[in-house]
């Protein structure tokens, strides 16, 4: 069972609705959509916001609904230098970013996993690398409007690999960019939910990957930018990775 989680929450409609055959049940406030696409089991599911809330998805998708795999859709805000809004990151690792127990356990590291970088799978990976390329290749234009592309400068659009930064906080200044850019420097996007799901994946052994489309630069602008991008472009991006991303396995 292939387990679909989106950050935002009509991502996920578009996919669903190309699913045959789905049956809805709704656990915890939230609604799991089962269905099948090309032969392929799917589950789908809006994460919630927040650690908190994508860890209890996640754990539910496992033990409730068996999902052997799991990928992760949304947003985030850029934090690498030249990172622009409608590129692509897909998670190598993921770190959550306001994890401190220390001096117990050194900053960053999740208590008793003893490790602070949470892993990706890599056949997924390349998987959501090839679709993202795909995508932005051959249906951006047709899926994401001239004037929604002309107001983020969505131009050439670029898919790159690296570390995703999570925390309980949406960043959107200048100066937290930079205490973040300090102390993690081999961060390149920051969100709020993708290292919860990727630990509470470690602990069952589930393989998991995720793509972030950059929806904001985390500084002043950020509140604007990132209602305007989730109104009017992220569902797209999503919708049109995921499809390519289940059409080429
Ligand atoms: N998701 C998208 N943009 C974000 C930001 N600036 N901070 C945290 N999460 C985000």
């Amino acid at each position: 069972m292939l387990a679909l989680l989106s950050a935002m929450p009509d991502e996920i409609t578009a996919v669903v609705e190309s699913l045959g055959k789905v049956s809805t049940q709704t656990l915890g406030r939230r609604q799991y959509q089962v269905g099948s696409f090309r032969g392929e089991q799917l589950v789908a599911v809006f994460s919630g916001w927040g650690k908190v809330a994508a860890a209890a998805t996640a754990t539910q998708l496992i033990t409730t609904f068996g999902a052997t795999r799991m990928v992760f859709t949304g947003v985030a805000g850029a934090v690498q230098d030249g990172l622009a809004i409608g590129d692509v990151v897909i998670g190598t690792e993921l770190i959550q970013h306001d994890m401190d127990a220390s001096p117990i356990f050194p900053r960053y590291e999740v208590p008793l996993l003893g490790r602070a970088l949470l892993g990706t799978d890599s056949g997924l990976r390349a998987r959501l690398r090839a679709a993202a390329e795909g995508f932005l290749r051959e249906d951006l234009r047709r899926s994401v409007s001239q004037s929604s592309r002309d107001w983020f400068h969505i131009e050439s659009p670029r898919v790159i690999e690296g570390v995703i930064a999570s925390g309980d906080q949406f960043i959107d200044s200048a100066a937290e960019i930079a205490a973040l850019r300090h102390s993690l420097p081999q961060v390149t996007c920051v969100e709020m939910e993708g290292a919860a799901v990727a630990q509470v994946c470690e602990e069952y052994a589930v393989p998991f990957g995720v793509v972030r489309t950059i929806s904001d630069a985390a500084d002043e602008s950020a509140p604007h930018d990132f209602a305007r991008f989730a109104r009017e472009v992220a569902g797209q991006y999503s919708f049109g990775i995921l499809s390519h991303f289940l059409r080429e396995r």
